[in-house]
Formats: structure tokens, C-alpha cells, sequence
């Protein structure tokens, strides 16, 4: 599988991650996922056997469980892959159990690599924004970490651009460790981000890392105009996260096009989907989810072709977004001399 730097450092990633909120056991919610260990083994080989080295978890994703699912499911393999997870979330009833203070994420720290069974973390992101924290507060406490040898390298996610911007700004005034990886939701219901995030990681070169690319399991296919979902459980409804902003039907109109692209090639629309991503600009991995192997054997051959010009200027026209001001100033009149408005392949 290819392999991509990620932003300004020397990692390279593979171009498909494995996102693991679903890995929970029992303790999981049947909507998310309750893959146990057995299961989570069986994927993480699959994942390797296919060349993807990251795997992306969460201090809060079932409230630890799904840290130390993974966890065993990597004993042995340690050395061969990479593991990201992340701070920011509420782990106690105490004030300082959520944010990014110091105090927080020295404890949160911790608490991950007991859960992980491991000694480092490769890419510790902050899950949020945390603006009753000082960034130099935050940042300093990542680069303690760093130097203890219990992290990497550091991320953020769901972070605006300013946020960001500051975040660098401060890495850089205190020379203190940068951000290299933006963690965002981006897919082809949900291209918000193309107008001023994705422009600033380009320029900045923070890499991104998509999560939710299937927007959580609605471009997969299975859900189509005028017709029932699924009879199983299933994780996407129109009231979950991640929220839709266009249209439904505009929404549907994608899956329609994912869908007679997937026939045409003779591959699966979640495929579809995601290969999508995987040519857009300043993206360098898409952390994908998967229920269960078979899901997973699917989501995996994503990476092993690739949608042709005309393919992705239809799912670009179909999924295109009418841009809120500056962006429409600045895509009439100031086009030519910002060519990253809109981002162009
Ligand atoms: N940073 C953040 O704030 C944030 C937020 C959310 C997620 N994440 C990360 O992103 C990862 C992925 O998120 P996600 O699970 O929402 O991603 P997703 O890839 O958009 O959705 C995954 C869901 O789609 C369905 N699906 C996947 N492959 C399929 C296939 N081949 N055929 C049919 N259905 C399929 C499954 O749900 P059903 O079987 O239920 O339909 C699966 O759980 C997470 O594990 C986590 O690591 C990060």
C-alpha cells in the first residue's frame, strides 16, 4: 500500500488507516461496534497483511475499552505499526478529568499507555480545542511527554483554522513541537472543510487524516432514495453524527453517482467512496471504520486502483457545495492568483 509523509515530519503512513471506536467487547454500543479482541486480532493482520500501518483509537472511545482492545490486539506486533490516540474528552467527574491542561493530558497520558500495554504513543492528538487552556500550556506538556519518550508525535483534531494556525504560531514562538496532523471529518457529504482548512494545511503542511470517510457508513451504498436501510444495526442515521449539511436529496444524488461508478468499475461504492479521498489535496491517510472482517476485506482493496479524471470531476460536481462569503468573493474575482480556492486536484 502507498505510504505518505505525514505533514512537516519524517513518518510515513500508509494511505488507509484503521479507525477502532468499534472496538469495544461487551462494553461497546451495539450502534458503534462491540469487536472484541479475538476479532480486533483477526483485523489488525488483515490490516497488516495489507499494508496499513496506522491504527487510530481515542482515550474516550467506550471509556477506555476501545484502547485496550486494541491494545491486546497488537501484543507482538508492537514494532510493526503505529498507534494514534487521543485527549481532550471527559474521563472522570473531576474538573481536571477533561482539556487539555497539563494536568490533564500528563494523566490521560499515562492512563492511555497502561490501556495500550505499550510504551509510546506515535501520534497523541488533541481530540478538541480546549480555549480555557493557555497553547503554550498544551503544547509544552506534549513536548514533555516527547522528551520522556512516551510520545512521537502530536496532532490535533477538530480544530478550526485559527485554532490551528495559533497552535503553530505558539509552536513556533516557543519552539516548542508542532502539530503534524489535523484529524477532520471529510467525505463526499461533507466538504466543509475544503474552504479554509485544507487550504491551511496545504500551506502549512499539516497532514490530514480523515476520519468518518464513509460518513459513517452512508456512502457505503446501502442506503438509497425511497428506500429502507438495512434491517441491521447500523451506525448512520440523519440525526448522527457526522451532521449533514447538504441537502438530502443533493446527498442522495452522491450516492446515486457512487453507486453507477461502483457498477461501471465493477467494485463496491464504499470503495468508491473512499478512493475519492484518497486523491483529494493535502490528505494523506483516511482512517476509515469497519463493523466486522468482512467490512474490512471491502474497505481495504480501496487502495488498490484509482478513480480515473472523469470520475472524480463527476463526484466533485455532484457533491459540490455552495460556498458561504469570503469564499464565493473569493472564487469570482480573486481565483487566479489563489488557486488553492477551491482546492483543485
Ligand atoms: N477525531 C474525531 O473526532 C473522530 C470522530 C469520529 C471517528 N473518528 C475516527 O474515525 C474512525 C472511523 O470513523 P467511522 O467508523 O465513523 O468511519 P466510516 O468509515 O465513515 O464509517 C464506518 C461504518 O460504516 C459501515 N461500513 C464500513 N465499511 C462498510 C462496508 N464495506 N460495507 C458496508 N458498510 C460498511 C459500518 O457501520 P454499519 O455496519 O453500522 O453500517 C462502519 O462502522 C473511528 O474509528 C475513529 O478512529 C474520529
Amino acid at each position: 500500500m502507498e505510504t505518505r509523509l505525514l505533514g512537516n515530519s519524517g513518518l510515513q503512513v500508509s494511505v488507509l488507516a484503521l479507525g477502532t471506536m468499534s472496538f469495544a467487547g461487551k462494553e461497546g454500543s451495539p450502534r458503534i461496534g462491540t469487536t472484541d479482541v479475538d476479532e480486533a486480532r483477526t483485523m489488525v493482520d488483515m490490516c497488516l497483511d495489507a499494508g496499513v500501518n496506522l491504527f487510530d483509537t481515542a482515550n474516550t472511545y467506550a471509556q477506555g475499552r476501545s484502547e485496550e482492545v486494541l491494545g491486546q490486539a497488537i501484543k507482538g506486533k508492537r514494532d510493526r505499526l503505529l498507534v494514534a490516540t487521543k485527549v481532550f474528552g471527559r474521563m472522570g467527574d473531576g474538573p481536571n478529568d477533561r482539556g487539555l491542561s497539563r494536568a490533564h493530558i500528563i494523566k490521560a497520558c499515562e492512563d492511555s499507555l497502561r490501556r495500550l500495554n505499550t510504551d509510546y504513543i506515535d501520534l497523541y492528538q488533541a481530540h478538541g480545542f480546549d480555549a480555557f487552556t493557555p497553547l503554550d500550556e498544551t503544547l509544552s506538556a506534549f513536548d514533555d511527554l516527547i522528551r520522556a519518550g512516551k510520545v512521537r508525535y502530536i496532532g490535533c483534531s477538530n480544530y478550526s483554522a485559527w485554532h490551528l494556525m495559533k497552535a503553530l504560531w505558539t509552536s513556533e514562538k516557543y519552539l516548542l513541537p508542532r502539530y503534524v496532523s489535523h484529524q477532520v471529518y471529510y467525505s463526499l457529504v461533507g466538504r466543509e472543510l475544503e474552504y479554509e482548512l485544507v487550504p491551511l494545511s496545504l500551506d502549512q503542511n499539516v497532514g490530514i487524516l480523515v476520519w468518518s470517510p464513509l460518513a459513517a457508513g452512508f456512502l457505503t451504498g446501502k442506503f438509497r432514495r425511497g428506500q429502507e436501510g438495512p434491517s441491521e444495526v447500523h451506525r448512520w442515521s440523519w440525526d448522527s453524527d457526522p451532521a449533514m449539511q447538504m441537502s438530502q436529496d443533493q446527498a442522495y444524488d452522491v450516492v446515486e453517482t457512487v453507486i453507477d461508478i461502483a457498477q461501471q468499475r465493477g467494485v463496491t461504492p464504499t470503495q468508491v467512496s473512499l478512493n475519492w479521498l484518497l486523491r483529494k489535496p493535502g490528505v494523506t491517510s483516511v482512517i476509515f471504520g469497519a463493523r466486522n472482517p468482512q467490512q474490512l476485506q471491502d474497505n481495504l482493496q480501496a487502495a488498490t486502483w484509482r478513480l480515473t479524471d472523469e470520475e472524480m470531476d463527476r463526484l466533485d460536481a455532484v457533491s459540490e457545495l455552495k460556498p458561504p462569503y469570503p469564499y464565493w468573493h473569493q472564487r469570482k474575482y480573486a481565483y487566479p492568483r489563489n488557486p488553492g480556492i477551491p482546492s483543485k486536484r
